[in-house]
């Protein structure tokens, strides 16, 4: 029990602060552009965003419908304040008073003042700290009487603790709420201090109507009658900027914010002054590989300069390499998480942390680094200033430059590329491998992703020589002072991991094999559509995932869409090897699942039909991340990958395949089927993943949300690619 004495002095705390509210109503400083409100469905869940110069929230309410899963799915309030400097939010749980899980709806109805869903919340600094409390306050109605059964105060990682996790609750938070009822009644409040022991996160509800009522009982207890609540959310923290879509956009792609307004407004929620964000609500904050590919698919569209999403995705990655290495961060672990986990390590602190188990980021940075520095005539014009500036998020990078950074890593990418590309130094046992005690290492990071190898195909055959072919570039171009020679160094490198890695990964499988493999996998797994078995004529061929599988399988045999990261990130000249590889690429888009790759809701990251392990199928299957499902920005990757292939036949002097009228028409034709299918799910291409079920002698679209317990982002900022990725009329 609390002690009646504390709880009445906070009440009137919060009864003043309403006083100066109501009398002074200090209003926020004005922004320049106008706020951006907007609001997507993805039943059970309603998102709302708002968002304005001063702060960004999205809240995301869910409520059961009846064919939900009732363990799965309860009713809930899960409001996100996204700063992306403190990733932080709160989320309440609601349960029906009677106990039966179901009969309880909750929703968001309009402000009937303002008309809006959200309306934002700024109070200047009230405890001198600095920073305004900000936030949103929204209306609630609840259908029938109901108790908050769980609140989480916090950062988003402890929130997806509890949703993903087995409901991790920790003391430590739990127990630092404060829970208020204002003395005549009415309105109830909780807060929570940080960790840090100076930010305040507060969710608070008032009745609008009398016969509403919410009542705080045994201290900790919030009862609620039917009816209508205010609800307001808010916490003081340091708020980062975000970009408007006036400045996320560059000046030619500013029509966008009319022809699509809601994948702008998706681009600009997610994009801040001094980073790009993953995905809204669990992945609201830096991921090095997320944000890369993206502004390597968006590149034309995004704005360049001063302030612009470029510079923000790019200062991002450099903030945050680790100057012992030189490897990229994948992920960052800020605000109240991070405080958390210092202390757990004995350090009082809120210093951030960063995580560098990904192999694959390293190698997208100078890719990156070149399309900006290089490729785009604003970049060119900036890099001098960029690479002087010093970073200010990770203070272990005090003293350095952004040039400095990025020649850290570019000396760690010579460095573990430089055995392979050694004379006689082309074998397996050279290639980049996940590292020691990972299990994941690039895109396909489920536990299952790569079907236990250990040594992927993308990284290998398309990344690691993309980032030499970019380090060449800058070097030539005079980036790496110290280093004149990675121009042609670089480039003998590149030529190597280019031509001899290929191979390594190749998988034939002879026709009658093939046959029987198929046909195997469809009747072992019951499923309901054809193995056209008897369509397959010649070897089937492709490159498997990645080597040394389980059960020592030298090659993991699984079909797969990671061709794209060579076709749009390097153009190789190997003639020989570039026409066979193309050829193959386009055998499996035109191939049908499961003989290859394409269904009517677009092409599978993977496919296991001819694996001849039957624990493939279960891996890959269609509720698995990574399985025999699709992702959005894969469909982008492979479109313009193979544009830039075919545009290569204009080039002065053209590769071989461009004057093989068969191979050249089946690329095309390829390049078309894929847009084909493509278009046929415009609606669904802002998702990140899908799945599908057979219905009719098709396959129909099913979000993979319905299938697994994980809940996806509903955007995410690798979803977006297809403002800039669009069907080349001219290939025809
Ligand atoms: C509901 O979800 C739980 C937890 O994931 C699962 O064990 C159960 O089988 C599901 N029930 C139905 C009817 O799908
Ligand atoms: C009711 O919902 C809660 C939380 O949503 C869940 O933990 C519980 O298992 C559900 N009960 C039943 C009987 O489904
Ligand atoms: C509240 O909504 C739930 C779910 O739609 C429904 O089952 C229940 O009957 C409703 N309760 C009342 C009192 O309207
Ligand atoms: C916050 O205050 C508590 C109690 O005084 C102290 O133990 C803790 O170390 C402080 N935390 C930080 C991050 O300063
Ligand atoms: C929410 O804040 C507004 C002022 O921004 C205030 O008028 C209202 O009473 C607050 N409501 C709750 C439930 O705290
Ligand atoms: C509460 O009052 C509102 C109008 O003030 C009315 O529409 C609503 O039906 C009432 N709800 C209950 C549960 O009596
Ligand atoms: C940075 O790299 C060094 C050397 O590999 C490693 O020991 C250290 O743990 C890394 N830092 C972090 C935060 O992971
Ligand atoms: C597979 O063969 C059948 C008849 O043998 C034919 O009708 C069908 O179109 C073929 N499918 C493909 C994808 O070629
Ligand atoms: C379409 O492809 C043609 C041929 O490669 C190329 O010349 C043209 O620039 C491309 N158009 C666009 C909009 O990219
Ligand atoms: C490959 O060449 C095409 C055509 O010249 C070009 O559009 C594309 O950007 C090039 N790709 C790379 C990675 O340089």
């Amino acid at each position: 029990m609390r002690l009646v004495s504390e709880i009445a002095t906070t009440a009137v705390a919060i009864a003043a602060s309403l006083l100066t509210l109501v009398a002074g109503s200090p209003s926020a400083p004005e922004c320049q552009d106008d706020a951006v409100r907007f609001e997507i469905k993805d039943a059970p869940y309603t998102n709302y965003f708002y968002s304005d110069c001063h702060s960004a929230s999205q809240v995301v309410v869910t409520s059961p419908l009846p064919d939900s899963n009732l363990t799965v799915i309860g009713p809930r309030l899960l409001q996100q304040v996204a700063w992306p400097a403190g990733n932080s939010g709160l989320v309440a749980f609601f349960e029906p008073q009677n106990g039966v899980n179901g009969t309880l709806a909750i929703s968001l109805t309009d402000s009937p003042s303002t008309g809006n869903a959200l309306d934002p919340i700024y109070e200047p600094s009230s405890r001198g700290k600095g920073d305004p409390v900000v936030g949103v306050s929204g209306h609630l109605h609840l259908n029938t009487s109901a108790r908050l059964s769980v609140p989480i105060l916090c950062s988003i990682r402890t929130m997806r603790d509890f949703t993903e996790g087995p409901s991790l609750l920790r003391p430590e938070i739990q127990d630092a709420i404060k829970y208020t009822e204002s003395p005549e009644g009415g309105h109830v409040s909780l807060s929570r201090l940080w960790l840090d022991n100076s930010t305040t996160t507060t969710l608070s509800f008032a009745p609008t109507a009398s016969n509403a009522s919410v009542t705080l009982e045994d201290g900790d207890e919030l009862r609620f009658q039917p009816g209508t609540y205010t609800f307001n959310a808010s916490f003081d923290y340091p708020q980062l900027q975000q970009l408007s879509p006036r400045e996320v956009l560059s000046e030619g792609a500013q029509h966008l914010i009319k022809d699509a307004p809601e994948q702008t407004q998706s681009l600009s929620f997610l994009s801040f002054s001094d980073k790009l964000t993953a995905g809204a609500w669990r992945f609201l904050t830096y991921f090095g590989r997320d944000s890369m590919i993206s502004m390597l698919l968006l590149g034309p569209i995004l704005s360049s300069g001063p302030d612009s999403a470029f510079e923000a995705g790019i200062s991002a990655l450099l903030e945050r390499i680790n100057r012992t290495d030189g490897s990229a961060a994948h992920e960052e672990t800020i605000g109240d998480y991070a405080t958390w986990l210092n202390r757990e390590d004995g350090m009082i602190s809120t210093r951030p942390r960063y995580d560098y188990k990904m192999i694959d980021t390293d190698f997208f940075l100078p890719v990156v680094l070149a399309e900006y520095f290089i490729k785009n005539p604003i970049g060119r014009d900036r890099a001098c200033e960029l690479l002087k500036t010093t970073p200010v998020e990770d203070p272990d990078n005090a003293g350095l430059t952004y040039g400095e950074l990025a020649t850290l890593n570019a000396e760690k990418i010579m460095d573990i590329t430089s055995a392979f590309a050694s004379p006689g130094g082309q074998k397996k046992e050279n290639l980049i491998k996940l590292k020691e005690g990972e299990v994941v290492g690039e895109w396909r990071d489920s536990g299952s992703g790569l079907g236990g190898g250990r040594i992927p195909y993308d990284v290998n055959a398309a990344i690691a020589p993309a980032g030499l072919r970019a380090i060449a570039a800058l070097a030539e171009a005079g980036f790496f002072p110290d280093h004149p020679e990675w121009s042609d160094k670089a480039a003998q490198y590149a030529k190597v991991w280019e031509d001899e890695t290929l191979s390594l990964f190749e998988v034939t499988v002879p026709q009658e094999e093939a046959r029987a493999l198929v046909d195997a996998y469809v009747e072992e797994n019951d499923f309901p559509f054809a193995s056209q078995g008897e369509n397959i004529t010649a070897p089937i061929r492709f490159h498997g995932l990645s080597l040394d599988g389980d059960d020592d399988q030298p090659i993991v045999r699984v079909m797969n869409t990671d061709d794209c990261f060579r076709h749009f990130l390097l153009n190789t000249t190997n003639e020989e090897q570039l026409s066979s590889f193309l050829s193959q690429t386009a055998d499996n888009i035109l191939a049908p699942y499961p003989l290859g790759l394409t269904t009517d809701v677009g092409l599978l990251v993977a496919n296991p039909a001819f694996g001849g392990e039957p624990h493939y199928a279960e891996q890959f299957s269609k509720s698995a991340y990574h399985g025999t499902v699709v992702w959005s920005w894969q469909l982008s990757m492979m479109a313009r990958g193979l544009e830039r292939q075919l545009a290569r036949c204009h080039d002065t002097s053209p590769p071989g395949f461009c004057g093989d009228e068969k191979l050249h028409g089946k690329i095309l034709q390829a390049y078309n089927r894929l847009w084909d299918v493509i278009e046929d799910n415009a609606d669904i291409l802002s998702g990140e993943v899908w799945s599908w079920r057979y219905d009719g002698g098709k396959f129909v679209p099913v979000p993979l949300g319905a299938l697994t317990p994980t809940e996806s982002n509903i955007r995410q900022l690798w979803s977006l690619t297809f403002l800039a990725v669009r069907r080349n009329e001219s290939l025809q």
